[in-house]
């Protein structure tokens, strides 16, 4: 080898380490951080943090922040710091907090910390993304879609969603079939959310590759090309915006955006109108004072896509999986259906769904178990001094508030994993602080959906349990955990349910 390949790799070698000293000495450096502010924390460890799996996917908005909740709340404190990689992250553990940053002090914390790419990726800027004035603008555009009044209006192209679930269902018990609940109610979650917000019939029960199904299954699929992407993204998002790092892969924009537009076309030619999401979306585009592009309505029905179809399916197969375990509350939930449907001529009408308020409770009592959403997330917009402490907060850092751990927290729910709907009964509700609850969020940026997630789940648990017992498969599991390193809920188990028609 000649002399100057030598030096060559020699200089490559002292490079390369230098890079890697400077790394490293930027983790150590970070590390410091919370110390520095004198707020309890717990040890870090290069290269991931606190995170706690291994990987591409060691990801501090998942599940891991249950430890250090329970970490913190063991030594009494309201508030501690974490790592996500070298990032610092501070994780809250008192309601009275939980209060001050979603609502009374929400102008220092109005955005998420979540990362997009506005330059290169237009068609995915959404109101769940979206940041300060641009933010307040578009919810305010966007919320008179999800009044109660709007729901009603498209209550029953939801129930006529359910019809094709319902013959599925209807087949499996005929043959005496145990049913993969979890991938039964995505598919009515599909068929839903394609109806209302693209206006199609998507017929996810139809076939097993169904294309919508298959473009909800490809937003989350892991890939190599994803997995560096999503590290990118969490280490250095100046680079991967410039690099042009996407959220959501483009093949799935794309196939959306010609969806929307042949949709829109088809109707403005046929002069047809359906009351539906993509109808009210039409006309905010339509309107001119609205300022609201055309890339605002690709992005945010990609996001209702994205935001309904697995928070709603999470929350019924939970619901479904728990009450197949404790056949005396699904009794008592039919019995309910029951009386509402015979005071309402045996129909499911808006007003007889809102009246089975057990039902709701047990809805409600599986999202404290299971939020589907697991962290609310806060950027710290200007320096901010928590009340009755030291601790000023730094502009930059995230905020954390674990949804997962604050409903299984035995201080506020005793016993936290027994399902027990009376926890949600007026007077129980009543006495309890509000902000132990929050699988909807809180405040001005709280889920602008929750009407509608709650809508289509009940019209599904309605009609799958006013026509059938359910029990759980022997082959089935019968306790779920949750997946660690995802944002969105998932369990690692599959749950399988047998179907008894109800005589
Ligand atoms: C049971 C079902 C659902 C659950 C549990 C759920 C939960 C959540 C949570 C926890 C947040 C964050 C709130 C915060 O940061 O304070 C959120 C935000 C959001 N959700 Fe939902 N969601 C559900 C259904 C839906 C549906 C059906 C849609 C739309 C069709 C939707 C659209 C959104 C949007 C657009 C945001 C962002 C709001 C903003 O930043 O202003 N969600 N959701």
């Amino acid at each position: 080898m000649s002399t100057y390949l030598v030096d060559f790799f020699l200089l490559l070698f002292l490079f390369i380490l230098v890079v890697l000293l400077i790394i490293y000495a930027y983790f150590q450096y970070s590390y410091c951080y919370w110390k520095s502010k004198g707020v309890p924390y717990l040890k870090p460890k290069f290269p991931l943090g606190n995170n706690e799996l291994v990987g591409f996917e060691a990801y501090s908005y998942g599940i891991e922040n249950v430890r250090w909740y329970q970490e913190f709340k063991k030594i009494g404190a309201k508030f501690g710091g974490a790592w996500s990689w070298a990032t610092p992250v501070l994780l809250l553990t008192d309601p009275e907090y939980y209060k001050d940053v979603l609502v009374k002090d929400f102008r220092y914390f109005i955005n998420r910390d979540f990362y997009h790419n506005p330059k290169f990726d237009p068609k995915n800027e959404n109101l769940f993304v979206a940041v300060n004035e641009d933010w307040r603008q578009l919810r305010h555009k966007l919320s008179p879609i999800f009044t109660s009044a709007k729901m009603k209006m498209m209550y029953e192209l939801v129930l006529k969603c359910s019809e094709p679930m319902m013959d599925r269902l209807r087949k499996h018990a005929k043959n005496n079939n145990a049913v993969d609940i979890r991938e039964v109610v995505a598919s009515f979650s599909t068929d839903v959310i394609g109806c209302v917000a693209f206006g199609l019939e998507c017929k996810s029960f139809a076939s097993e590759e169904a294309v919508f199904r298959k473009m909800g299954k490809e937003i989350f699929r892991s890939t190599p090309k994803s997995k560096l992407f999503l590290v990118l993204s969490r280490l250095c998002s100046d680079t991967a915006q410039k690099l042009g790092v996407n959220n959501i892969p483009e093949v799935v924009t794309q196939f959306f955006t010609e969806i929307i537009t042949e949709t829109i076309q088809y109707r403005q030619k046929n002069g047809i109108k359906i009351q539906d999401f993509l109808d009210l979306l039409i006309g905010l585009y339509e309107s001119k004072e609205n300022n609201f592009s055309f890339n605002d309505l690709i992005g945010n029905v990609i996001l209702f896509f994205i935001a309904g179809f697995d928070t709603s399916s999470a929350t019924m197969s939970c619901t479904l999986f728990e009450l197949a375990k404790q056949p005396t509350i699904q009794n008592k939930v039919r019995d309910e259906i029951y009386s509402v449907l015979k005071k309402h001529q045996g129909k499911l009408t808006y007003d007889a769904f809102q009246e089975m308020t057990y039902l709701r409770q047990c809805i409600d009592e599986t999202l404290r178990m299971y939020p589907p959403v697991q962290n609310l997330a806060r950027f710290c917009e200007k320096p901010y001094k928590f009340k009755n402490s030291n601790l000023i907060l730094d502009k930059g850092i995230t905020v954390l508030i674990s949804t997962v751990a604050v409903g299984r927290d035995p201080e506020y729910y005793p016993n936290p994993d027994l399902f027990d709907p009376e926890r949600f009964n007026s007077a129980n509700k009543a006495a309890r602080n509000p902000f132990v609850y929050l699988p909807f969020g809180e405040g001005p940026r709280h889920c602008i959906g929750k009407r509608f997630g709650i809508m289509q789940s009940s019209i599904a648990l309605i009609n799958i349990l006013k026509n059938y017992k359910i029990s759980i498969s022997p082959n089935s599991t019968r306790s779920i955990t949750l997946k660690k390193g995802v944002f969105l809920f998932q369990s690692n188990e599959t749950v399988y349910l047998n179907l008894e028609k109800v005589q």
